[in-house]
């Protein structure tokens, strides 16, 4: 750590600490979870095995190593990049307005990728354990190797800001001309719920929002005023060519709908990393309960019952996007993101997919998740996903009227519901 002054060191420090309370000896490597010794099931591992097998080979580039092979390599689309100025992340030293981090994404894998930077970040979308961290040297070498990382990537990944649980996270704060952080000011964690006012604080956006106050492109110094924050038609940038030198990076894109997806994406996976984890230490401890109690098998305790609930309600409401903040004018990409990223549907008989976007008052035209169709939701516990499809059906089907989906218009749900009937796979048969 390279500390200019005393203060400086000090600072770095603060925020750098994982949050109290986090981490105290994570249930989660114990079984059921067994977390670093289990054996790992995503697309990354895929590739890792391939790569260490000879099976598949990574293309070196003189410019950016790796990066390219491995994006075509896990069919990461190069529209979703966004870049990140804070020094919030492991390369720090490598991060700042002029060099920020690149980050890349599918619905399966997150990448991080710094100019220069000594590695490239890989979080994967594992169903079983969550997010699992991965990173592949940028030294050109004739046998290129995805390592995985189980102790230094949780100090940040996870802690109370990712749910207590191995997962994804998005930060928003004000940053300075170096990329440092301004402590004194208001920090978040963002996820679809986060006010668009106090979102990308460190990040650089592009695209269209009009007069939409947001905390991105904003780079304030010592004693400047927050306020500043709230001028951001004047902030609105379509190509960033002139903010970093387009010859370090693949695209000089930092999509708005990309930034949109990914705070509400990173919120879902780890909520769905939640209720898994929930569930298999319920079940877990209902197994040595009830062999200490003779309990007659099959039927769970209310204590169990309820901690399924609690997870999946949070679950379901993560996936139907309860309290979303609203948009208060209309935001559109331009890098081309928004258009990959619907095509990949899938589409009912009548062409509608879940994935289509809304973007003049919320994120997406219909209100329900397409991580519904992902390996993490299919792998959950059937004791967690037979319960997760009931609270849905009842949403859905107009029984459940909380104030909480209010959202979610009679039209909304009805054709929500025609959506899931045609596209997915192992829906249960009540919903037919
Ligand atoms: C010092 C804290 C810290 C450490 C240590 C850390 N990260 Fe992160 N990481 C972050 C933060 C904060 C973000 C959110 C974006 C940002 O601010 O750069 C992030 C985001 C990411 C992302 C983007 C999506 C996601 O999953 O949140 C990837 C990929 C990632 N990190 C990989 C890794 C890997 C791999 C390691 C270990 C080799 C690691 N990180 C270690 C803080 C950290």
């Amino acid at each position: 750590m390279h500390c200019s002054t005393l203060g400086r060191c000090a600072l770095v420090a603060a925020w750098m600490l994982p949050i109290a309370g986090a981490l105290a000896a994570d249930d989660y490597d114990q079984p059921p979870i067994s977390y670093s010794t289990a054996e790992p099931h995503n697309t990354v591992e895929v590739v890792r095995q391939q790569l260490d097998a000879g099976a598949a080979a990574l293309a070196y580039d003189d410019d950016f190593g790796y990066l390219p092979s491995l994006l075509n390599a896990l069919h990461v689309p190069v529209e979703s990049q966004m870049f990140v100025y804070s020094q919030t992340s492991l390369q720090r030293g490598r991060i700042s307005p002029r060099t920020p981090r690149a980050i890349y994404f599918n619905d399966d894998v997150y990448i991080g990728y710094c100019h220069r930077g000594g590695i490239i970040e890989i979080s994967a979308v594992d169903p079983q354990l969550g997010a699992v961290f991965y990173t592949l040297g940028q030294r050109e070498s004739s046998s290129p190797a995805l390592v995985r990382h189980n102790d230094n990537c949780l100090t940040c990944h996870s802690t109370s800001r990712t749910g207590n649980v191995p997962g994804h996270l998005v930060r928003s704060l004000y940053v300075d001309d170096s990329g440092l952080p301004l402590l004194d000011r208001a920090s978040y964690v963002v996820n679809h719920t986060t006010p668009i006012k106090d979102r990308w604080g460190g990040w650089y956006v592009t695209g269209t929002h009009d007069a939409q106050s947001h905390m991105g492109n904003l780079i304030l110094s010592e004693g400047q005023a927050t306020a500043a924050a709230d001028d951001a038609g004047d902030r609105q940038v379509t190509e960033p060519g002139e903010l970093v030198l387009p010859e370090h990076y693949l695209t000089t894109y930092s999509d708005v709908v990309a930034l949109m997806v990914l705070d509400h994406q990173t919120f879902v996976h780890n909520r769905l990393t939640q209720a898994s984890f929930e569930t298999r230490q319920a079940l877990d401890d209902e197994a040595t309960i009830g062999q200490a109690s003779d309990r007659p098998d099959g039927r769970l305790s209310e204590v169990a019952t309820s901690r399924i609930a609690s997870a999946g309600d949070d679950l379901v409401d993560a996936l139907l996007l309860v309290n979303e903040a609203p948009l208060s004018t209309p935001l559109r990409g331009t890098s081309g993101f928004a258009e990959v990223f619907v095509q990949q549907g899938p589409h009912d008989a009548r062409g509608r997919s879940l994935r289509e976007f809304d973007l003049n008052t919320r994120t997406f035209r219909y209100p329900c998740s397409y991580l519904i169709y992902s390996k993490s939701f299919d792998a959950l516990p059937s004791e967690m996903r037979d319960y997760v499809w009931q609270r849905l059906w009842s949403v859905l089907a107009g029984e459940d009227t909380a104030e909480k989906f209010a959202h979610l218009s009679e039209n909304d749900r009805q054709a929500i519901r025609e959506i899931l009937q045609d596209t997915k796979p192992g829906i249960p048969a009540y919903w037919e």
